[in-house]
């Protein structure tokens, strides 16, 4: 999968980019706050219709503008497509070879894989981080699971709403609850699985790159029952916990609550890893992930690496850009300092100056 043309039209501080990418890797360098994450940002939006920082949609859009756009001509197993997001205050739309396309058949031919300094806090951070990444993982392998997550949010903020209005109404809370258990159900039975067929590569991977330490990681859910007993027990808990989720404002149970562990030569890596070992554990999580999902589509997504080398000490630095050598993908890779980027063919580098992007010329690694 490859990015073969992107534009940018006030996207951030885009006011208009037009690159054409190198089929493996484009390097993009600059001083701090030029742009470099944005165009990232611009790429991800095409493979996911959401951004990965911003809240609102009018962040994206270039002050004093009224709208950004971004397109790009896409290839997959050898299949061309056009896709092109436009963005106004508040307002998203879609097109899929010129014409208006829904989130469900706008998704699935193209993906993306963002790899960010964020990502580096994941072991230690609160468990909505890793929620986070695992239903990123799982949507871009299975689009589908974007509605189910999405309607579980929705009667979850209605139940809460409801409970936090102070109208302790039983036979509405009734409803909410029933339809939450049941939207529980996919996402919990989702996760599960994806979770058990991503955690041999993790091991694996881990064990390669810390030569011969062990991580497993499993799903932990407050629900871990058989499938078919997940809505009733869910059920059960809500009935139960009503007075006390009322006085909290919030819900106590269901899948919002379930976390990623991470077990570290048998202990919770969070609590025993060193800050090198931590980052060891997220490079083979992230590698992981990028391999499952390449087996999944039968082709490798593109890969968005956000100044992540400098995060990462010299070993972990290398193993990365030895993966990124072995895996097929196209990446774009931002960095402040080239000279962290160990790449010496197959590259392009970019000079990004106020939102200006321009070509390199000569070799900056020397
Ligand atoms: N909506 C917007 N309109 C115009 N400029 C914006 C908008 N949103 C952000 N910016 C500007 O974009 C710049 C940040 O760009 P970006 O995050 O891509 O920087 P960067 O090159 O990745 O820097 P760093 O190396 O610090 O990560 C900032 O100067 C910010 O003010
Ligand atoms: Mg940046």
């Amino acid at each position: 999968m490859r990015v073969i043309a992107l534009e940018a039209v006030d996207f951030r501080n885009l006011a208009q980019v037009v690159v054409e990418p190198h089929p493996r890797f484009n390097v993009l360098h600059g001083d701090n706050g030029q742009g470099k994450t944005n165009l990232l940002e611009a790429v991800y939006l095409l493979g996911t219709l959401r951004s990965f920082r911003a809240a609102k949609t009018e962040e994206l859009i270039r002050f004093g503008q009224a709208r950004a756009r971004v397109r790009a001509r896409v290839s997959r197993l050898g299949t061309e497509r056009l896709l092109e997001v436009e963005l106004s205050p508040g307002h998203k739309s879609a097109r899929l070879d010129g014409k208006h396309a829904r989130s469900s058949q706008y998704f699935g031919g193209f993906n993306v894989v963002l790899f960010a300094p964020e990502d580096l806090r994941l072991p230690r951070g609160a468990p909505s981080g890793r929620r986070r990444f695992l239903d990123r993982a799982i949507f871009n392998a299975q689009p589908g699971y974007l509605a189910e997550a999405q309607s579980y949010e929705r009667v979850l903020r209605s139940r809460n709403a409801l409970l936090r209005s102070g109208a302790f109404d039983p036979a509405l809370l009734e409803v909410y609850e029933t339809q939450l258990a049941e939207a529980a159900v996919p996402l919990v039975t989702r996760r599960h699985r994806f979770v058990e067929a991503l955690a041999p590569k993790v091991a694996e991977t881990f064990s390669r790159v810390t030569g011969g330490l062990s991580l497993e990681i499993a799903y932990e859910s407050t629900l871990d029952v058989p499938e078919e007993r997940i809505a009733g027990l869910l059920r059960e808990r809500l009935l139960a916990e009503r007075r006390r989720d009322a006085a909290r404002g919030a819900t106590s149970s269901g899948p919002h609550t379930d976390d990623l562990a991470l077990r570290f030569e048998g202990r919770a890596a969070g609590a025993y890893a060193s800050q090198g070992q931590l980052r060891a554990i997220v490079l083979a999580l992230k590698i992981a992930e990028i391999e499952q999902l390449t087996s999944a589509l039968g082709d490798a997504p593109v890969l968005l690496l956000d100044d992540v080398s400098s995060e990462l000490d010299a070993t972990r630095n290398a193993q990365l850009f030895e993966f990124l050598r072995e895996v097929p993908s196209q990446a774009f890779i931002t960095t402040t300092h080239p000279a962290h980027v160990l790449l010496t063919k197959d590259r392009e580098d970019y000079q990004v100056v106020s939102g200006t992007i321009s070509i390199e010329k000569g070799d900056p690694a020397c």
